[in-house]
């Protein structure tokens, strides 16, 4: 199987989870557009969602779901999203598509998360993948020389803008071993929107996609 034919088979094993749920919670990326096409059978079931992107906002739309503030509709039950990395402990790191700050955001107001990736996202250590941090645009490079100090070797994302008007630093050479700190020190760094590392607030169940099935950490 290709990796986007895994990308789909588990985006399906995650509709499980969605049963009774009237508000979404939706992630964003190639994983998640999967689950949103699949959600197109469903939508006489589902009052709307909560959207962590403009794509996929405009995805929804397209099949016809209401995309709802999250002011409106308080906390959520249900939150299905992807990752660029996830490691035994269900914490993962995010933001491949630029999209980590509206997730972290819809992550922390969700009661259950669900994550669903392809088992080539499943790593020992966090930080083979670079890490994206979100960033106020004037701080970007005072934010670039507290990471150096972190050991890694960050990367302008140039000609890239997020959703909410700030640019990405993508942090290489990291080798993650104690996420939830290295979460804390750099949300600490003044001028930083959000760290990519989901290790305070990990998932709830992962659900991994392979050649055999589909693998569930929970
Ligand atoms: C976007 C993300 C995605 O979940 C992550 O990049 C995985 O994407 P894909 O499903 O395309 O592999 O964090 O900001």
């Amino acid at each position: 199987m290709t990796q986007d034919e895994l990308k789909k088979k588990v985006a399906e094993s995650a509709l499980d989870y969605i049963k009774g749920v009237s508000v979404l919670g939706i992630g964003t990326g190639s994983t998640v557009n999967h689950f949103i096409d699949l959600l197109a059978d469903f939508k006489q079931d589902i009052e709307g969602a909560v959207s962590s992107s403009e794509t996929s906002t405009a995805k929804l739309k397209k099949i016809g779901i209401p995309v709802l503030d999250l002011n409106a509709v308080g906390s959520l039950e249900v939150y299905v999203d992807g990752a660029d990395e996830v490691n035994a402990y269900k914490q993962m790191l995010k933001g491949g598509g630029g999209a980590l700050t509206r997730e972290k955001i819809i992550a922390a107001a969700s009661r259950k998360f669900v994550c669903i990736v392809d088992e080539s996202k499943y790593v020992d250590v966090l930080g083979k993948f670079p890490l994206p941090v979100e960033v106020i645009p004037m701080a970007r490079s005072y934010v670039a020389r507290q990471l150096v100090q972190l050991g890694g070797q960050p990367k302008w994302r140039e000609n890239y803008i997020t959703d909410n008007g700030n640019q990405i630093l993508d942090v290489h050479n990291l080798n993650i071993l104690n996420p939830v700190e290295m979460e804390r020190e750099i949300n600490n760094i003044p001028g930083v929107v959000t760290v990519g590392l989901f290790a305070l607030r990990g998932a709830d169940i992962v659900l991994l996609g392979n050649e055999s099935g589909v693998r569930k950490l929970d």
